[in-house]
This record gives C-alpha cells, sequence and structure tokens, in this order.
C-alpha cells in the first residue's frame, strides 16, 4: 500500500497560553514546561468536524489526483463526531461528492489514524478497495471542561488526511512496511468522557457536573503512554526488518513533548529526527499525527526514500504504530 497524498486543516482561532491565563488558574511557563504547548486553534460555532476533515482531505486528494468519484472507501477517525449517528465519513462523503465511497467511523481516540491506515491496509491488500480516503479529524473544544486546568490547557482542533492505494511494485511510490495497533480495556477510566452516552445520558440534574466532558488521570496516561508507544516503536521496526538507525524520522501524537523525548530516548533516536508540532496545535487526537505527517510531508521534513515510524496512544487505552517508507 501507498500513501499516494497527504493534507491537513486547523481552523483559524488561535487561542494562546495567555489567554488560558485568564480562564483557569495556569500560567504560560507552567504549559510549556510540562507540555510543550504554546498555542492551540479553536473551530468556530459553525465549523462541525466534517467541515475541518473536508477541508483536509480536499488538499490530500489534490495532492494524489484522485476524484471523489475514485474514492472506494472513506474511514473517519474521531471521538468528536459531528451527530452520534450518521457516521462523520458519511457527512465527509455528502461534502465532497463521493457516491462510489462506502464510508464509516473508527473510534480510538489518538491512535484513531492509524487504526483507520491499519483497517485501510488490509481493505487494498485484499483487493476489495482500490483508492480510500482516511481522516483524523477532532473539535475537541466542545468537549473539553473549560473550568478544568488538568485538561483544557491540552486540547485543540483540526483535520489531516491521506489518500492511500495498491503500489504498483516497481514504481517508487511510498510503501507503507508495517502496521501495529492494540488495545487495554482494563484502563477505560484513567481518559474518558463519562456522560453524555447510554451509559450516563445527560439529564437536566446532572448537566451542571460537566459529565460529557474529557476527564483523565494526567499522571496515570503519562506512564502508560510511554511503555506502550515505546514497545509499539520497538515492534513496527522489527516488524519493518529494519532497526532503530534506519529510521529517519519519528512522527509521534503530538500530546506532551516530554512523553515524547521519554520515548525517543529510550529508543536511541535524537531530537532532530523527530517531528514537532504541538507548540502550534496542542493535542488534536485522531488528527495529531495526520497533520503532523502532511506537514512534514509538504516541508520536506520527510523525503523519498526515508523510513518514517508513525506512532500513537490514547484514550481505550488504545495504541499503534507504523514505519511507512516515503
Ligand atoms: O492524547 C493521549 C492522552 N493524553 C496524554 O498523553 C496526556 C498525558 N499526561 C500528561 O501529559 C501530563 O500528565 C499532564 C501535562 C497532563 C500533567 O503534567 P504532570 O507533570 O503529570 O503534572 P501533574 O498532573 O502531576 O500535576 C502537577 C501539579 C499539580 O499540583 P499539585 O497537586 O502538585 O499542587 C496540578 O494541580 O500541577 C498542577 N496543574 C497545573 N498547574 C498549572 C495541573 N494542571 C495545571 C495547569 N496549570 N494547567
Amino acid at each position: 500500500m501507498t500513501i499516494a497524498g497527504t493534507g491537513s486543516y486547523v481552523p483559524e482561532r488561535i487561542l494562546t497560553n495567555a489567554e488560558l491565563e485568564k480562564l483557569v488558574d495556569t500560567s504560560d511557563e507552567w504549559i510549556r514546561s510540562r507540555t510543550g504547548i504554546r498555542e492551540r486553534r479553536i473551530a468556530a460555532d459553525n465549523e462541525a468536524t466534517s467541515d475541518l476533515g473536508t477541508k483536509a482531505a480536499l488538499k490530500a486528494m489534490e495532492q494524489a489526483g484522485v476524484t471523489a468519484e475514485e474514492l472506494d472507501l472513506i474511514i473517519v477517525a474521531t471521538v468528536t463526531p459531528d451527530t452520534f449517528f450518521p457516521a462523520t465519513a458519511c457527512y465527509i462523503q455528502r461534502n465532497l461528492g463521493a457516491r462510489n465511497a462506502v464510508c464509516f467511523d473508527i473510534s480510538a481516540a489518538c491512535s484513531g489514524f492509524l487504526f483507520a491506515l491499519q483497517t485501510s491496509r488490509h481493505f487494498i491488500n485484499t483487493g476489495n478497495r482500490k483508492t480510500v480516503l482516511i481522516v483524523g479529524a477532532e473539535k475537541l473544544s466542545g468537549m473539553v471542561d473549560w473550568k478544568d486546568r488538568n485538561t483544557c490547557v491540552l486540547f485543540g482542533d483540526g483535520a489531516g488526511a491521506a489518500i492511500l492505494r495498491r503500489r504498483t511494485e516497481d514504481s517508487n511510490e511510498s510503501r507503507v512496511l508495517s502496521t501495529v495497533m492494540g488495545s487495554d480495556g482494563m484502563l477505560t477510566d484513567i481518559l474518558s468522557v463519562p456522560g453524555g452516552g447510554s451509559a450516563l445520558p445527560t439529564t437536566p440534574e446532572n448537566a451542571e457536573e460537566r459529565l460529557n466532558t474529557i476527564k483523565m488521570e494526567g499522571r496515570e496516561v503519562y506512564k502508560q503512554a510511554v511503555t506502550a508507544m515505546r514497545d509499539a516503536c520497538i515492534k513496527a521496526i522489527a516488524d519493518a526488518g529494519l532497526t532503530t538507525d534506519d529510521i529517519a524520522m519519528v512522527i509521534p501524537h503530538q500530546a506532551n513533548i516530554r512523553i515524547i523525548e521519554a520515548i525517543t530516548d529510550r529508543l536511541g533516536i535524537p531530537s532532530e529526527r523527530t517531528f514537532i508540532n504541538l507548540d502550534k496545535y496542542g493535542n488534536t487526537s485522531a488528527a495529531a499525527i495526520a497533520i503532523a505527517l502532511d506537514e512534514a510531508n509538504r516541508t520536506g521534513a520527510i523525503k523519498k526514500g526515508d523510513n518514517v515510524l508513525l506512532v500513537a496512544f490514547g484514550a481505550g487505552l488504545t495504541w499503534a504504530s507504523a514505519v511507512v517508507q516515503w
């Protein structure tokens, strides 16, 4: 399978750490030193997740030279769908006019884009689908408790996309060499949105408790993220038949610079071979790797022939990784 094009879109509105200092008891210094985040993007009230995803998709389609009619599968990874149903993938299908596509969403939180990548790989390798659009898109600003300093400083909105196709064997197109994914449902409670679903519907009585916003045990998530992502990196590199020395660039989930450094230190990969944009966007969950991959592609941070390691971690718990020869 090859990645034939990438695209991304972030909303115009920038929310800085200085503005957050006025909302909650925090400081630019605390946010930067504990996370590496300087600012994040916030979608407009009338901008839904599918709107962000559609803009990213159009850029990926343009780069790949693919028309909407050619798409035969659209997978959207998101935890902030436009509606419980239909799937956000169906709204993006409508926006694009992609009449020939089968569309569904994946809920794997921050690992969602890489879950979509691996799912597409199976569809493409079996010959079931030929031209696939995957999108990671989130409007987390609508799911954040803006009174909780433990979480509201971390998240942002945005979308990234990729076009995937079967690779022609003798071509010099990029090639997905390995994909890994995993889950641990024993740890659902350390990062979740507990309310608003069937387990705990929002009622007039509990609305004040903001149970339909993100709750996280930050330190525990941090610990789990480092171990799971390190192991996922080791497996993806081994499955690709490579060693860490062969990896030209790591594109990790953009949650916290300290988590990323802890992983790359353990793997012995220097910081100049790590792609970081969380300072500009914060944690955009399923969109984070998709946006980072597109920026690395368009800025030339990754070059033809480079072995690129993608790795993610999120609620579920879920984790995933992949090695792509660019
Ligand atoms: O997307 C995948 C899932 N998410 C993640 O990967 C996030 C994983 N976790 C983290 O990135 C980090 O745990 C955080 C950035 C969330 C927190 O950093 P930390 O170094 O683990 O801080 P902490 O939770 O241990 O809190 C240290 C102190 C606490 O005060 P006390 O109890 O020591 O007095 C917090 O109340 O920092 C306080 N604190 C803050 N202070 C200023 C927490 N949030 C803030 C804040 N501003 N925004």
